[in-house]
């Protein structure tokens, strides 16, 4: 039975910098993840600290919401099969240094807060953070 899903990926600062939205873009496509919604922003600090209030209780959190509001980043809806965990699978351990091969860490990402993009972690997340960028 086909469990089609929507779920939110971000292209963070660092992959943006380096020009490799169209890359990126092209390993979710090739994957079967179809780009529904994209769009380019510069979020404000306050605007990350919501979007990731999950983490606020976290050490890294302050660095985290000043990274990704640091420069422009790329928010996009995905959409297939299982579209969660494909995403999860093909972006690959948070920590670039554990990220399997040819995981999209794995060949673009500097170090664990440079990780080059960020998933949902799970379908009720999704939907939340679907919402968050694009509730029009
Ligand atoms: P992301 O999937 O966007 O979710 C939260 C982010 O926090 C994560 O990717 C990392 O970039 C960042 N981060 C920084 N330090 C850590 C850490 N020790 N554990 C998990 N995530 C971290």
């Amino acid at each position: 039975m086909s469990n089609i899903e929507q779920t939110l990926s971000i292209i963070k600062p660092d992959a943006v910098e380096r020009n490799l939205i169209d890359e990126i873009k092209k390993i979710f496509t090739d994957n079967k993840l179809i780009v529904k919604e994209s769009k380019k922003i510069h979020i404000t600090k306050d605007e990350a600290a919501e979007f990731y209030k999950v983490h606020q209780s976290k050490p890294f959190y302050n660095d985290l919401c000043l990274y990704l509001s640091s420069g422009p980043i790329v928010v996009m809806v995905l959409e297939g099969e299982n579209a969660v965990a494909a995403n999860r699978k093909l972006m690959g351990a948070t920590n670039p240094k554990e990220a399997e091969e040819n995981t999209i860490r794995n060949l673009f990402g500097l170090s664990i807060d440079k990780n080059s993009v960020h998933g949902s972690d799970s379908l009720e997340n999704a939907k939340k953070e679907i919402n968050f960028f694009f509730n029009n």
